[in-house]
């Protein structure tokens, strides 16, 4: 069955695309359909790929109803790719916010709210496709034969981005770097998931979370960080992926640590793949 899994933590910079390129690559070389989903402006996930922009991306599933189908990309064997979209998907939480917004209003409001924005040259927000919080999670469903697992990379700004990732997940991957306000960071999204679980009546959960940037020179920190994510998350806690040069300088080559040979990198992530494949 197939299986979601989002990579999420409200803290910058703590190895969530990283983590999505290398978890992704590694599940595809163990025999695993893969799709990386990229939910981030920043585009990422398709720069470190080098693939060349579509014409649907993530922003024209979302909002414009086009088939997920067609914005994959095939960019290694068993291994696909959803970029964002980049600028316009900046768009998209308040597109949604409206959407939403909209769905919830009936008779007399709605007419006299449409009479307004029609006057302003804004009706096409109500004319929006996509105005439930399942918006994501109905695309994916159309995979659920293509994929053995969707990897969803996330923006570290907390919008309504992160709720319909939350409500399409089957788990949440929190990479938590080793600082003291990554770990607050994870904390952060531990209280989101319990509001959207509550408010959606569902029950997405933190599946994993993984200790990144782990620098066995920088002790200290590292055990008291260690520490903290041992007694937060107990069993959850998967191996650690250790500090490695070749990790920031292989998306300006348009290659992953599989690609590269990197001995460290292939050894975290094939732990990290095997934790999620559940063989260890
Ligand atoms: N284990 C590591 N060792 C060394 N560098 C790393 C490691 N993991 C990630 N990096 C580098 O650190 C930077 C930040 O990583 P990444 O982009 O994966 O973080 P992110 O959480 O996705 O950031 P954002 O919140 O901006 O989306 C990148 O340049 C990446 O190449
Ligand atoms: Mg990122």
């Amino acid at each position: 069955m197939m299986k979601t899994i989002s990579i999420l933590n409200s803290k910058g910079g703590v190895g969530k695309s990283t983590i999505s390129v290398h978890l992704g690559h590694a599940l595809a070389l163990a025999g695993k359909r893969t799709l990386i989903v990229d939910t981030d402006m920043q585009d990422n996930i398709r720069i470190w790929f080098s693939s060349e922009q579509r014409r649907t991306t993530l922003f024209e599933v979302l909002m414009e109803g086009r088939r997920p189908g067609d914005a994959v990309v095939n960019v290694r064997e068993r291994l696909d790719i959803i970029s964002s979209g980049g600028d316009s998907l900046g768009a998209v939480p308040f597109l949604l916010n409206m959407g939403f917004l909209f769905s919830d209003l009936s008779g007399s409001d709605a007419t006299e709210l449409k009479r307004i924005l029609h006057k302003i040259g804004l009706q096409w927000l109500f004319d929006l496709k996509n105005t439930s919080p399942d918006v994501l999670k109905t695309s994916l469903d159309s995979f659920k034969n293509v994929y053995d697992y969707v990897l969803i990379d996330c923006s570290p700004s907390r919008t309504i981005l992160h709720t319909i990732v939350m409500v399409a997940s089957d788990y949440i991957m929190v990479p938590v770097s080793m600082e003291w306000l990554s770990v607050v960071g994870s904390a952060q999204v531990g209280s989101a998931i319990a509001e959207v679980n509550e408010k959606y009546d569902i029950s997405v959960d933190v599946g994993f979370v993984v200790p990144t940037f782990f620098d066995r020179r920088r002790n200290r920190v590292c055990q008291e960080v260690m520490a903290d994510l041992a007694k937060m998350y107990g069993e959850k806690v998967t191996n650690e992926i250790r500090i490695n040069g070749r990790l920031s300088e292989a998306p300006s080559w348009g290659k992953t640590v599989f690609d590269l040979k990197d001995r460290r990198g292939i050894e975290d992530f094939e732990a990290l793949a095997k934790r999620v494949m559940g063989v260890e």
